[in-house]
Parts: C-alpha cells; sequence; structure tokens
C-alpha cells in the first residue's frame, strides 16, 4: 500500500515536470518564434521584418489596427497575402493555445 502510493506521488511529479517542459516562457517564446521578423523590441526592424513590412508594436497607431481575437488567429493559423502566399506562417503545432495567449498579452505590452 505505501509502495503504491509513492508511485503514485512521482507519477504526479513526473506529469508536472513534463507540463513545464512543454510551456516555455512567453519570453523565452518570442525570442526562439517571432523576434526574427518582429524584433526582440516589437518594433519589426529586423531584416526579414523590413522586407515583410511588419506592424511596429511599440506604436499605438499600429496597435489598433487588429484586435486580440486577430493577433490569436494570426499566430495560431498564419496569413497569407492577396495572392495566397504565406506572410506569417501558423503555430498551431508548436505552441499551445495558452502559449499564444500569453504571446499575444506580450505583443500588447509592446505599446508604449
Ligand atoms: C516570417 C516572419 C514572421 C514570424 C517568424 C512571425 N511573424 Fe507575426 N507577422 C508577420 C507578418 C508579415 C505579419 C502580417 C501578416 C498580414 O499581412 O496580415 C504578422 C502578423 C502578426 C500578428 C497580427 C498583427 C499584425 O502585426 O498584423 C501578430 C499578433 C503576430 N504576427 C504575432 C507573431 C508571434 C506571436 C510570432 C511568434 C510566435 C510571430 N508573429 C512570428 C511575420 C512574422
Amino acid at each position: 500500500m505505501k509502495h503504491e502510493i509513492k508511485l503514485i506521488v512521482a507519477g504526479a511529479l513526473l506529469a508536472a515536470g513534463a507540463a513545464f517542459v512543454i510551456a516555455a516562457p512567453v519570453a523565452e517564446n518570442w525570442e526562439n518564434h517571432c523576434a526574427k521578423c518582429h524584433g526582440a523590441d516589437g518594433k519589426g526592424q529586423t531584416k526579414v521584418g523590413k522586407k515583410l513590412n511588419v506592424l511596429d508594436y511599440t506604436s499605438a497607431a499600429d496597435q489598433a489596427k487588429f484586435t486580440d481575437e486577430q493577433a490569436i488567429k494570426v499566430t495560431t493559423e498564419g496569413a497569407k497575402d492577396k495572392a495566397g502566399k504565406e506572410r506569417m506562417k501558423g503555430f498551431k503545432d508548436e505552441l499551445s493555445a495558452q502559449e499564444i495567449k500569453d504571446l499575444v498579452a506580450h505583443v500588447r505590452k509592446f505599446k508604449k
């Protein structure tokens, strides 16, 4: 009986540890998945960001151009231009819904 409890506790700890590894901190996700285009500072002044003409997330005017719902949708599913060419890929296979929500909140924080 005692032994069984120990096993259950060990299993629960393992599961908690695994969840912790999967959900990376938002700043780390931004750096790894988004900064290449949107910039570490959210201004989009990277080589790729300039080429794709991304918005400046420190600008209130640019922040007003999209809703949180749209931001979540784009980050989840990606965005294409009118010709159907991909502008940003979707991250639904790499990030959880919670991580995407956290990233959108992160995007909002760049606004001055
Ligand atoms: C390959 C470059 C690239 C990467 C990497 C990238 N984005 Fe984007 N992102 C874009 C482009 C380009 C747009 C504009 C899409 C359009 O034309 O509607 C965009 C649009 C968005 C939007 C909608 C608001 C807006 O600016 O139009 C959000 C929110 C966003 N990106 C967040 C993210 C997040 C979060 C990540 C990382 C998980 C990320 N992006 C990674 C290029 C990128």
